[in-house]
């Protein structure tokens, strides 16, 4: 292996040695990242009197969710009554329990196939996103690119959550980051930031909960914006 690049020797070497990716092969979980939803719902439920995100009969929308441990993990929590709705650009194996969709999530084409997978409500009770993109090294642009897939992620939960529903969005740290925080504390009634144990120190990734959400905080004018979105009060 002598033209491998340092970085990706670190990652082979970490990857060999995660714990989380043990416990994932062990689980029958397609990724690490599964973890990373399983110990936000534990921390949501050890302060919330055992009551986690994710219920039966949830409809849930998630966002980037190839491969498929987030998907797994929502598919079993909402159960038989409920519906996972899974997009992501890149091709996933099916997940018993949830739709599949394959597009970008940035191109407006993909939202009408996203609504209808809601069923008869058109309304989701959770969405979650792990979205992120291609990262190119060049840290504004990655930074750039990383608030825009969030910001659009925010304005698909307001124009389908329920009201009282919630969300769990990926968001990166960086210029944006603190106005997408004050952005959700106007929409819901709880608002949490997270770094699960299974997100790597490296990365600078976090997640946003948000629960209790308030469509009467988002107002709909006549004019949408061009994804046909709400736009805020
Ligand atoms: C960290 S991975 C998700 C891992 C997943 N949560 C799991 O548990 O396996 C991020 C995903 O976001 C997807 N993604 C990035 N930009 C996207 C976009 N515009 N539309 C749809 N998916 C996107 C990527 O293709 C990638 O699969």
């Amino acid at each position: 292996m002598t033209n491998r690049r340092p970085s990706s020797a670190r990652w082979l070497e970490e990857h060999r040695n995660d714990p989380y990716v043990a416990a994932a092969r062990r689980d029958g979980y397609r990724s690490r990242a599964a973890y990373k939803l399983i110990e936000i719902d534990a921390a949501m439920a050890a302060r919330n009197g055992g009551r986690g995100l994710l219920h039966r009969g949830n409809v849930v929308v998630e966002l980037g969710a190839a491969p498929g441990g987030w998907t797994q993990v929502a598919a079993v929590r909402v159960g038989a009554a409920g519906r996972v709705v899974a997009l992501d650009l890149l091709p996933m194996d099916p997940v018993p329990g949830a739709l599949i969709l394959l597009g970008d999530f940035l191109d407006d084409a993909i939202l009408e196939p996203l609504r209808a997978g809601l069923g008869p409500s058109g309304q989701a009770d959770v969405v979650l996103s792990d979205m992120a993109p291609n990262m190119t090294g060049f840290k504004v642009a990655d930074q750039g690119r990383g608030a825009l897939l969030a910001e659009a992620a925010f304005d698909f939960a307001f124009s389908v959550l329920r009201p009282g529903g919630g969300v769990v969005l990926k968001l990166f740290q960086g210029p944006d980051f603190h106005g997408q925080v004050r952005r959700a504390r106007t929409h819901f009634d709880f608002v949490k930031v997270e770094k699960p144990p299974a997100s790597r120190d490296r990365s600078a990734e976090l997640y946003l909960i948000g629960t209790g959400f308030r469509p009467d905080s988002v107002s709909f004018p006549e004019e949408f914006s061009d994804r046909g979105m709400p736009c805020e009060s």
